[in-house]
């Protein structure tokens, strides 16, 4: 394939800019700068590195959504041995990573690529990407309360944006969502939470800052892309269709 195509097909830049870098020497194929751009390559064996970076073929990018069960930490290895996101991904690559993070209470969909494009367009503040959580919150939050949360409540870390909140059910028995016992006749709140930044913990303390605490947490929805009907715990591809939308 010629080097140039070989570039822009897998998504790093225009056809345009990725011809005006070789031309200008910032690309190397097996570490030698090649300076033509219809230069042929071997896709499975050559490796190309573009302004520094290796190039990775479309084909061998990877796109995953678990459904994150509770208990598990977003990281890809922690030091003192507690599970992690990746004891739930058996059978890929160890290059993929979670993009962005949930708390180690939070349930739902998390991302994982090997695309480092891909995870910087997913977590950029600029691109917005809204991303829909259910929380069952202590207690009834009231109109004033809910008012509040999507005009935004100052946090740890600053005033949150405008959010979109649903009031979905109230007196649910808190049962399920307690390991606490003496708890177990409280009663609690089902919300629709819909948010566009990613402070840390942000829903669990958009709720604190108005007097409910999140007794459990689940997100169900990044962007155009839902969760659907993933068992928890288990994990799948992306279609092609499902990233060309996330990042559209
Ligand atoms: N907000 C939180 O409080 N926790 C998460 O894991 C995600 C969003």
């Amino acid at each position: 394939m010629r080097l140039e195509k070989f570039i822009a097909t897998s998504g790093v830049a225009s056809r345009r800019a990725v011809k005006r870098s070789i031309r200008e020497g910032r690309v190397t194929v097996n570490g030698t700068t090649v300076f033509i751009p219809g230069h042929p390559i071997q896709v499975q064996t050559d490796t190309v590195e573009f302004e520094g970076k290796l190039v990775e073929p479309l084909s061998q990018r990877i796109y995953i959504m678990l459904n994150k069960p509770a208990g598990y930490i977003t990281t890809r290895h922690d030091e003192r041995g507690r599970p992690t996101v990746m004891d739930l991904l058996t059978d890929l690559p160890k290059s993929i990573y979670p993009v962005g993070r949930l708390d180690l209470d939070t349930e739902g969909l998390l991302l994982f690529t090997n695309d480092g494009q891909f995870a910087n367009r997913m977590m950029h503040p600029s691109h917005e990407t809204e991303k829909t959580y259910l929380a069952w919150v202590s207690g009834v939050p009231n109109k004033r309360s809910l008012n509040h949360l999507r005009n935004g409540v100052k946090i740890q870390k600053g005033k949150t944006s405008p959010a979109k909140i649903k009031l979905l059910d109230v007196n649910l028995p808190a049962t399920k969502a307690l390991s606490d016992k003496r708890n177990r006749s409280s009663k609690m709140s089902k919300l629709r939470v819909i948010i566009h930044e990613g402070k840390k913990r942000q829903v669990r303390l958009m709720f604190k800052a108005v007097g409910h605490k999140v007794l459990r947490l689940k997100r169900i929805r990044i962007g155009s892309l839902a969760l659907g009907k993933l068992p928890q715990g288990k994990y799948r591809y992306l279609t092609p269709a499902e990233v060309k939308d996330l990042t559209d």
